[in-house]
């Protein structure tokens, strides 16, 4: 049996995510020995969207795979990077037409088929095809045994991560929730063994709403009158998942949130 272990890291929000995902990766990464790192970047530039230029970032930092969501198309400078870059995700049920993938498989880094897809919920969030119809299709067009699934779940409500989480329990390595920005307390290993959060949180500053200055975010929200947001400084955080997975039946060996404080910028 080979052990996998796999640290995914939840939305890393501009600047100040990219810096203390750079400042704790190598040490963290060293300490958990590490064979894959996963990575949500649909709000790493400047708060909304990616650049090529950030995308390559952090692949440099040393994320194998980029995951994002509802953000994705804010910065539209990204759409030829998909080409260049298949690790750079946007989720599976968007429609087939548009560019990028929703799934990755990774062959040289682990002893089996490593699949990473990207999804994205359809309660309180934009019109878009079924998730639980998605992974359906997606699971019958791979092997059923000998492999690994990781799904970033990019969605609002609680309940259809829920919902999915044990739709898929079994099925998949890791069920991993994303988009709200605020980490949930309920890491586990569902009853069939698959590993599972509703949310790992995100990377960015605490001192803020869900990573973006608070004094707009609070105008925007009082009086419904669209603010400039910008990315917040103050306490940052750095939240993600470690977990383990036995390369053999696919299922989830160890599941641990990681949340760790560093000093602010300047
Ligand atoms: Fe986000
Ligand atoms: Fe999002």
């Amino acid at each position: 049996m080979q052990k996998v272990r796999v640290l995914f890291i939840g939305d890393i929000i501009g600047r100040t995510g990219r810096r203390i995902v750079k400042e704790t990766l190598p040490s963290l990464k060293a300490k958990y020995e590490i064979n894959i790192t996963i990575a949500n970047g649909e709000n790493s530039a400047g708060g909304f969207g990616m650049t090529q230029e950030v995308a390559s970032e952090l692949f440099e930092t040393g994320i194998d795979v980029i995951t994002t969501g509802n953000h994705i198309w804010d910065k539209k400078e990204i759409i030829p990077f998909f080409d260049k870059n298949p690790s750079l995700l946007r989720p599976l049920n968007f429609p087939d037409n548009l560019p990028g993938k929703g799934f990755v498989r990774l062959d040289n880094l682990v002893n089996v088929p490593f699949f990473v897809v990207n999804l994205q919920g359809k309660i309180l969030m934009p019109p878009i095809n079924c998730p639980f119809a998605a992974m359906d299709n997606f699971l019958k067009s791979i092997p059923d045994t000998k492999r690994i699934v990781i799904v970033d779940f990019h969605a609002e409500a609680t309940s259809e991560k829920r919902a999915l989480g044990f739709y898929l329990d079994g099925k998949i390595s890791l069920l991993l929730g994303t988009h709200t920005h605020i980490p949930t307390k309920d890491a586990e290993i569902l009853p069939l063994g698959t590993g599972y959060i509703t949310d790992v949180g995100m990377s960015g500053a605490k001192d803020s709403v869900i990573g973006m200055k608070k004094e707009n975010s609070i105008k925007k929200i009082i009086t419904g009158i669209p603010m400039p947001l910008e990315v917040a400084k103050n306490d940052p955080v750095f939240s993600a998942i470690f977990a383990e997975i036995d390369s053999e039946t696919g299922k989830c060996l160890q599941i641990e949130h990681i949340y760790t404080t560093t000093k602010n910028i300047e």
